[in-house]
């Protein structure tokens, strides 16, 4: 069966944007797993623009699936990370003034940060995927690191302008997973997958894991919006 992990920055997203104290992200965990959810995927970003230190500490405590925390590879997450002690730390890069995560990682030109970081945390236990582009020198060198997942990036093929576009996209993920399960790697893939795109993911077996946060949060609004209004109405005319 494959796993699905639920991106949780957005619901952090939304209280963000009053500073206020809903949607709680940790108040969503407990339905998520009843739901089905495999893990809870939280990124911390160094803005902290959504995801809070105290939501990754409670999620912590409460998850009763797996944790997986997305993270660049700085001193202060590593440090982070090493406290928290996720299930799987997912390594991203991370540039301020991006919306979102932009590209995979450059695995090839930092071999050596790459292994040292992956050795810190295997020796804490933590399960270590590196968050890479559909790109065959990448996911050997994330090979050659130690990484035991590469989480593949369907940016590219979720941003596709046109059939052929999106057939090409698709072409490159699926030659990238089978180099990657040629070396014994997870492969799991993210990023941009929709209600509507994913089915030709799917398809692509040896992906086992899909890390998927904005599409569903953007469908809970609208499966949810109708009951959210009755409950207000029926709060303004409730008599004490
Ligand atoms: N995987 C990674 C590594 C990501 O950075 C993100 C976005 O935070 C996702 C998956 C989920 O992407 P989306 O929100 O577009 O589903």
């Amino acid at each position: 069966m494959k796993k699905l992990g639920v991106n949780f920055d957005h619901i952090a997203t939304i209280r963000q944007a009053r500073k206020t104290f809903e949607p709680d992200p940790v108040t969503a965990i407990g339905i998520v797993e009843l739901a089905g959810a495999d893990s809870i995927v939280m990124h911390l970003r160094e803005d902290r623009r959504h995801t809070q230190d105290r939501d990754l500490e409670l999620a912590r405590k409460i998850i009763k699936t797996k944790l997986n925390l997305e993270m660049a590879p700085t001193q202060e997450m590593i440090k982070t990370a090493l406290d928290i002690k996720p299930d799987t730390v997912t390594l991203v890069p991370e540039r301020r003034e991006e919306l979102t995560t932009e590209g995979g990682l450059e695995v090839a030109l930092n071999m050596e940060s790459f292994k040292k970081y992956i050795r810190l945390f295997h020796d804490a236990d933590i399960t270590v995927s590196l968050f890479i582009d559909p790109d065959l020198d990448q996911i050997k060198a994330a090979h050659r690191v130690g990484a035991d997942i590469v989480e593949i990036s369907t940016a590219r093929y979720s941003e596709s302008k046109s059939i052929k576009e999106s057939e090409t996209n698709i072409q490159q993920i699926i030659n990238a997973v089978i180099t990657a399960e040629k070396l014994k790697l997870g492969v799991a893939a993210g990023h941009g997958l929709t209600y509507i795109n994913i089915e030709p993911v799917t398809r692509i077996d040896a992906i086992t894991e899909y890390n998927i946060g904005h599409s569903i949060i953007a469908r809970a609004v609208f499966t949810g919006i109708a009951e959210a209004v009755r409950e207000m109405k029926n709060k303004i005319n409730a008599r004490p």
